[in-house]
């Protein structure tokens, strides 16, 4: 990351803004398994190889960090906002953005973290002064709470998309208030998990007094991939995660399945996308006492290659009957939900213990939608005799309208909302 803050960000020129949904990767696919990855030097940006210190273009018609490959690392933020100051809120969208574009880019946030003036604090915290892009993806969110409270305020009442209602209470549900719900949220995700903690933090600062950090969730080793060609990872029950997932480059299946149409309404949210947020703890240690075969029945999937049950391959197509009927993969299938498809992009975690001498484990599970209610409520519902359900429980929840991208160095976050034409 530079130190400072002259110049401006990386010319788009040196961008080759390609597919992965509108975002681009700085000069080519490196996470889509080739070309050139960068890191910055100065305020340009040169190839290093194929890396995972690359810096994801910011610009774009959608918001970089749901069909771009997907980092290693995540902090999740969901913030409560304090203002009810409609001017107020909008400039520190902007200048979120602002930093957002910077810290993306690997730069330093403001006037940089330290040659300023001695006696103000300086614009940036300094933890990720020499490390590199990293992948960096901030992707934000509005909550129905946003609406509910500061709709008249704000002037965006009218504005609440349909789709955007508290998720509804499903069986098993155990929520703690603390960590669910937010009027906003930031995802931040990359590769070094100190660049994605200093993007969070300083955004926190940013907007001090404006907005307070209602829960966050920091996470490790993802869950779901965006890039088939890549290793599938694992989740912490030792089980492939994400092989049939959306991938970045399925641009059909992106459109109908994850970005709000032109027909969806309302108009701000076109090109967007809805994000579920849910911490999901793991009964890890009863897991780790189930037998290989019922680990095995509970998914419909062998651990090792991560083959559907009578299949040999882990991209074989699932044979849906030959699976228990309360198998994970059978009940969550698309021919099990009249065809719902999500784009996943969880995330483990380990929060320490939870003083009875269990890990507070589990997966911290964002899945992007066209809509919740054809997406994940209607899986979600489906899943209410899971197999699963005896090793999970669902302990934190969220939903969040996921605005376009901004497309340039005048847009900012939200504009097609808060800006004039909304
Ligand atoms: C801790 C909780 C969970 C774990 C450990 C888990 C694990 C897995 C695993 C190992 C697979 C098979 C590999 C794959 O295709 O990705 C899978 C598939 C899937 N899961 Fe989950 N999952 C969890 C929760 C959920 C939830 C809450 C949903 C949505 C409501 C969901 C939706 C799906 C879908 C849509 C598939 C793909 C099914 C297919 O097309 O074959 N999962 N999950």
């Amino acid at each position: 990351m530079t130190e400072t803050s002259t110049g401006s960000s990386p010319s788009p020129s040196r961008r080759a803004l390609i597919g992965w949904g509108g975002a681009g990767l700085a000069l080519g696919a490196a996470a889509a398994g080739g070309a050139v990855a960068m890191a910055r030097t100065g305020d340009d940006v040169d190839p290093v190889g194929a890396d995972t210190g690359a810096a994801i273009g910011f610009h774009g018609a959608r918001q970089a960090g749901i069909a771009t490959p997907v980092q290693d690392r995540l902090h999740f933020a969901a913030f409560d906002v304090k203002t009810d100051d409609r001017a107020e809120f909008v400039q520190m969208l902007k200048d979120w953005t602002a930093a957002a574009r910077r810290m993306t880019a690997g730069q330093a946030v403001g006037e940089g973290a330290y040659g300023g003036l001695a006696e103000a604090p300086p614009d940036d915290t300094g933890e990720a002064l020499g490390l590199k892009p990293s992948r960096l993806t901030l992707t934000i969110g509005f909550g129905p709470s946003l609406f509910e409270k500061y709709g008249e305020a704000f002037g965006i009442a009218d504005a609440r998309p349909e789709a955007l209602e508290e998720l509804p209470k499903f069986a098993g549900d155990n929520l703690d208030r603390n960590r669910s719900g937010g009027d906003l949220c930031v995802q931040a995700c990359a590769d070094d998990p100190q660049v994605a903690v200093h993007a969070i933090r300083n955004l926190a600062r940013i907007g001090m007094g404006k907005v307070v950090i209602r829960w966050s969730q920091l996470g490790f080793g993802k869950t779901s991939s965006t890039t088939p060609e890549e290793q599938t990872p694992r989740n912490l029950m030792g089980f492939k995660d994400g092989t049939r997932n959306i991938a970045g480059t399925e641009t059909d299946r992106l459109e109908k399945f994850v970005w709000v149409g032109e027909e969806d309404g309302p108009r701000w949210l076109a090109g967007g996308s809805y994000l579920v947020a849910r911490r999901i703890r793991m009964h890890i240690e009863t897991w780790d006492r189930t037998s290989l075969q019922e680990q095995e029945d509970i998914f419909g999937r062998d651990k090792g290659e991560g083959a559907p049950v009578g299949k040999a391959k882990e991209r074989d197509e699932p044979f849906l009957k030959a699976m228990l009927p309360d198998a994970h993969v059978r009940l969550a299938h698309p021919a099990s939900n009249d065809g719902a498809t999500i784009l996943r992009r969880g995330y483990s975690f380990t929060d320490g213990t939870d003083g009875l001498g269990r890990l507070d484990a589990g997966l911290f599970f964002l899945a992007y939608q066209r809509d919740p209610r054809t997406g994940f409520i209607r899986i979600q519902r489906n899943l209410a005799t899971d197999a699963l359900n005896e090793y999970i429980q669902h302990v934190g929840s969220a939903l969040f309208a996921v605005p376009p991208g901004v497309r340039d160095k005048d847009d900012w976050w939200g504009r097609t909302l808060f800006g004039k034409e909304a």
